[in-house]
Parts: C-alpha cells; structure tokens; sequence
C-alpha cells in the first residue's frame, strides 16, 4: 500500500453522470482484482472517497466514479495534469481458485467497476459469464470490457436497453436455463446483494460479494467501516474486505 501524489492524465465522462479517471502513479504497484484506492480530493474535504480500482496497466490506474455527493462534484471538475493523493492498493480483492473455471459476474450500478477489473485479471484463464445491470439505457458503461467475457448479458431497470429486469434476476434466468458456475462474484447495491444471497443460498452455490460502506481511513484503523458478521463478530470493510463470503455477512 502507498500514498501515490498521482497525477491525473484523463477525466472524463463515460455515461450519465459517470466519469473515468486514470492516474499516472509514476510507478507501477501489484493491484489484484477488487481492491480500492482512496483518493483525496482535497480542499476542505478531509475524508478520503474510496473507489474501485478498474483497471492497472503499468503506472496507469483506473476508476469509474459516479457522481454522488461534495467529493465526487468536485473531482469532476478536475483536469490533466493536476496531482491528487491516492493511498492504493486497498482491501482484499477477489479471489478465484485455481479450481473455480466457470466465474459468474453479477453486478449493478456502480458494483460493475470492480467486476471489470476481474474481467481483466482472470478473463484469459476462466470461463466468464457477466450479468449486469444498469438504471437505464444513459447509465450503460464498460460494455467494451464485459463484452470481452464468454458471455455478456446487460439489462436494465426500464427496458431501454437489453432486457427489462435487474442483473440478479438475468442470472437467475441463466441458471433456470441450466448455467451452473463453479463461483460467484458480486458488487452491487444492498437489496441486489440481498436478492443474490437468497438465490445463492437455495442453489447452493459458493459467492463472494463487494460491499460499501462509508469509510473514514480506508486502513483498519479508525472502526468507520465496520460491518456486522453472522456469526456475531464485526469486521473492517476497508481491511478485512471489501469482499467477503456472503455466507459471512449480515446484508
Ligand atoms: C470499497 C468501495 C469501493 C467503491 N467503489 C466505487 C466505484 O468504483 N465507483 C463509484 O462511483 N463509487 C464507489 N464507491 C462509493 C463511493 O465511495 C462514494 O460514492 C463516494 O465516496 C461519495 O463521495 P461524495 O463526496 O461524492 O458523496 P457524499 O455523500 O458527499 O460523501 C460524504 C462522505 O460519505 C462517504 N460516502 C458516501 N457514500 C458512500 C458510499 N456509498 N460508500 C462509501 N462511502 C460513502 C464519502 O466518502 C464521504 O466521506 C465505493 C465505496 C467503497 C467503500
Ligand atoms: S475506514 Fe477506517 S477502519 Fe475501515
């Protein structure tokens, strides 16, 4: 992990009110699929805003970043050039064993941008399947990414593109239709988690899930993050996840 002072080299807008930004970090650092940065964006905006990491090649960093609140209004505004600290990589990533061939990705929202990254560290050497799900035909983002995975399913919450329904209920079509993955993999907004860990749970199938929670350090110091764990214990998202076992964690 390390505080990068990284220097901006694109901003720009892929979707509605979604931007990508690439860092140059002036050197290149071992990112696993699912870790985070979190990026100071300065002025009077003491917390840092966490966000997934999408991409690594070389000194160039990737994140997709919707806009939110404060912090994110003011990255936007953000040009080339400018320097931002960016303390990465964070968290634990996702994992796939050397057993697990089939992969389904199952993402919503802002949830797909770390699912792009496994795309890009396993997609030569697993058999991937991505359902994801966006509001509506404006939000539709990385389909250049997903559409490298063996299969790609995108839908939406109106209809306006793909199919009209949301990404758990795509994928819970595949199965129906006789799709069986050997792991799941999922970011995504709480009542898609939710859904996801009732169909899971009756198909029986292994899941890890992404989750969000407000952070302060992004370190495991501060308690900020903690999430509650099903068998009574509380865990640190920025440190003892993001990704967890969904069996793990109270939704
Ligand atoms: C591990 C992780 C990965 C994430 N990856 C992405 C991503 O790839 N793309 C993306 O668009 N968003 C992502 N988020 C959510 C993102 O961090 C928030 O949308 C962002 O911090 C909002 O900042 P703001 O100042 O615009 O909003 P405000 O609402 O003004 O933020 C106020 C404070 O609350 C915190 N906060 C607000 N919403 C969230 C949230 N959902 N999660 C965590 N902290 C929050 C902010 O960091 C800030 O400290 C991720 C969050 C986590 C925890
Ligand atoms: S954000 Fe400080 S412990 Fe997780």
């Amino acid at each position: 992990m390390k505080d990068c002072l990284a220097k901006i080299v694109k901003n720009a807008e892929i979707a509605e009110n979604v931007y990508e930004i690439v860092f140059d970090l002036g050197e290149t650092l071992k990112i696993r699929a699912g870790q985070f940065g979190n990026i100071a964006v300065g002025g009077t905006h003491l917390l840092r805003r966490p966000i997934a990491i999408c991409k690594a090649e070389g000194n160039l960093v990737t994140f997709c970043y919707q806009i939110k609140g404060e912090g994110t209004q003011k990255l936007k505004t953000m040009g080339t050039g400018t320097k931002l600290n960016v303390l990465l990589p964070l968290g634990n990533g996702f994992y796939v064993e050397e057993n697990e061939n089939k992969v389904a990705l199952v993402g919503g929202g802002v949830g797909t941008f770390p699912l792009i990254s496994v795309l890009r560290e396993y997609g030569e050497e697993k058999e991937i399947s991505a359902f994801i799900g966006y509001r509506n035909k404006g939000a539709v983002c990385g389909v250049e990414e997903f559409e490298k995975a063996n299969k790609f399913v995108a839908v939406t919450d109106d209809g306006s593109y793909g199919e009209k329904m949301n990404a758990v209920q795509a994928f819970a079509g595949a199965l129906k239709e006789g799709y069986r993955p050997d792991v799941v993999l999922s970011c995504g907004p709480l009542p898609m988690l939710r859904a996801l860990k009732t169909l899971v749970e009756k198909e029986n199938l292994p899941c890890y899930v992404s989750l969000e929670e407000r952070m302060g350090c992004g370190i495991g110091a501060c308690l900020v993050c903690v999430c509650e764990k099903t068998d009574g214990a509380r865990a640190r998202v920025c440190k003892d996840g993001p990704v967890f076992n969904v069996k793990d964690v109270v939704l």
